[in-house]
């Protein structure tokens, strides 16, 4: 989009001050042409909303893991992740870079001594090994993971001890959403 304040997208002077722009003023959809090959958007209306708990994929007691998309031609998955009464996820490493955002709750890792609250978001690069633990405290931690190629679980040496990786992902959520009620097919919606 171009900065051009006299772009002629953009009705006045005073529609650009405060950021509205009236419903005459806009242009009409984009109808053009579109790369074919080009996969379709991946859209939740609710996805933050807990509205149906069978979609909350059961990782443990007191976890659970909602996919948002589940990206198997690029290798990551997007995921909210949710503890409730507090609980330990397992040390891990990761081969590739996680984004988090703090949605609901607080947790921490053992390896660091900030803590995570709504609001906080992290970037774990490639390498960093860690144990997220929600104190008991805290009745119900939900954030936002962005997932890139696997969680490698360690032992206190590093060595790996078990993986999970976005096919993992959606072979959990298949057998779950069938067991729930909704069918195995519906993890395909977050599927790209
Ligand atoms: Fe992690």
């Amino acid at each position: 989009m171009s900065p051009d304040s006299s772009s002629p997208t953009r009705a006045n002077e005073s529609d650009a001050a405060d950021g509205r722009v009236a419903a005459d003023d806009l242009p009409p959809p984009y109808d053009g042409p579109a790369p074919r090959d080009a996969l379709p958007e991946l859209f939740i209306q609710d996805a933050w909303a807990n509205d149906d708990p069978r979609l909350w994929v059961p990782l443990a007691p007191g976890r659970w893991s909602r996919p948002l998309c589940l990206n198997v031609s690029n290798g990551y998955w997007v995921h909210l992740t949710r503890v409730v009464g507090g609980g330990l996820l397992s040390r891990h490493r990761h081969p590739a870079p996680v984004h988090g955002f703090v949605l609901k709750g607080r947790w921490r890792y053992l390896e660091r001594d900030w803590i995570a609250e709504p609001g906080s978001y992290l970037y774990e690069p490639p390498g960093d090994i860690h144990t997220l633990v929600v104190e008991p405290d805290c009745d119900e931690m939900v954030t936002l993971f962005h997932n890139s190629g696997a969680l490698l679980y360690c032992d206190e040496e590093g060595n790996t001890t078990g993986t999970t990786d976005v096919f993992d992902r959606v072979e959990a959520c298949r057998r779950h959403f069938e067991a729930a009620g909704l069918g195995a097919d519906h993890v395909t919606r977050f599927i790209r």
